[in-house]
């Protein structure tokens, strides 16, 4: 997507480095920049300045490519940026592209680079099909960001809304700010004024009052893990959705690409989740009258915060998973036959 006009991934090979845009900073600074070494690929996952699962994918293919070119062990550059976010599938699945064709690190480039390639193609084709689901004026709800930064180029969970736009058919986005740290209020928000799509910002705990009021029609959001039988780990606050979805009427489809499918995990439960800094919870961070970012802390100095990042949405809420091959039942069936379909290129 562009940038002040200029076209952007989250990531990109940068001649002997990986380029990324610092997302910690949205949306009041843009600004990229450039890890050298695998130490410094591993903590920008870790602290999140590259985030979202397909992208923290082809951020640690990019990164098992660099471990080749300084020589480190590949064993240990695996090890490392698979435990960075233990929570998102499609980091392994990065890995695993690049890893598969060590130690050439030519040939290693190239898978790292394939893989980058077949993501952006895979959240391209999800905006087709998800764009189907869309009449004029949808009201989209969507959570944390599942968009072209999380993805990137195009987003899982945004792609439908921007090709949408693109066909004049004008969405309009409730984006759910995604408390603790605030993906939606920061990036998503950000993204839709980049992309001109007409949105408004909704604390999470109002979304389902909106969906009672009948101002939702659809609700789209992200993947990080889809387990076997279709149970979903995405976002904190994802679950909340889909219960008042489930509750209102509201379909509830979640997009994703292939990537995110775990089907060497069998449910839910088996999902790890990961728990973030209390920190995250209990600060909140932005831009103050004076105009200088400012961190602040919220509650009582005594006052301790539990900070689960992800959430498991059961199967039985999900209406249906938006994929590159097309909209599948969220039933063990719907994902076998997704695995048979072609895949876009
Ligand atoms: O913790 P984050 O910001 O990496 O979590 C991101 C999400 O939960 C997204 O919805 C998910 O990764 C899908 S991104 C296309």
């Amino acid at each position: 997507m562009k940038v002040n006009g200029k076209d952007y991934r989250a990531t990109w090979w940068d001649g002997d480095a990986i380029g990324f845009i610092d997302q910690r900073l949205l949306p009041h600074r843009f600004e990229t920049a450039t890890a050298r070494t695998l130490a410094q690929v591993a903590e920008a996952i870790r602290n999140m300045a590259v985030r979202g699962a397909p992208t923290i994918g082809v951020m640690g293919a990019y990164g098992m490519a660099l471990a080749a070119r300084n020589g480190d062990s590949l064993d240990a550059a695996y090890d490392l940026l698979l435990n960075t976010r233990p929570t998102a599938i499609n980091l392994k699945v990065g890995l695993d592209a690049v890893r598969s064709v060590s130690p050439d690190p030519v040939a290693m480039l190239d898978a790292a680079r394939a893989h980058d390639d077949a993501e952006v193609a895979a959240a391209r084709s999800i905006g087709g099909h998800g764009a189907a689901l869309l009449t004029h004026g949808s009201r989209v709800l969507t959570h944390c960001n599942a968009g072209w930064l999380a993805a990137q180029d195009w987003g899982t969970a945004t792609s439908p809304v921007y090709t949408a736009a693109r066909e004049g058919l004008s969405p309009f986005v409730w984006v759910s700010e995604t408390r603790p740290r605030l993906q939606g209020a920061r990036i998503t928000a950000w993204e839709m004024v980049q992309e001109g799509i007409d949105h408004r910002l909704t604390a999470d705990a109002a979304a389902a009052q909106l969906m009672r009021q009948r101002r939702v029609d659809i609700v789209i959001t992200g993947a990080d893990r889809i387990a076997a039988n279709g149970d979903t780990a995405n976002k904190i606050g994802t679950y909340s959705h889909a219960l008042a979805a489930r509750a209102n009427g509201v379909p509830f489809y979640v997009a994703a690409p292939l990537t995110t499918f775990d089907r060497d995990t069998p449910d839910g439960e088996a999902i790890p989740i990961e728990e973030r800094d209390e920190d995250e919870v209990v600060f909140v961070e932005g831009l103050s009258d004076d105009g200088v970012v400012r961190r602040v802390r919220v509650p009582p100095v005594e006052t301790l915060a539990i900070n689960p990042a992800f959430d498991m949405t059961p199967a039985d809420l999900i209406t249906g998973f938006i994929t590159e091959v097309g909209i599948v039942p969220a039933t063990p069936d719907g994902i076998a036959d997704a695995f048979r379909r072609p895949r876009p290129s």
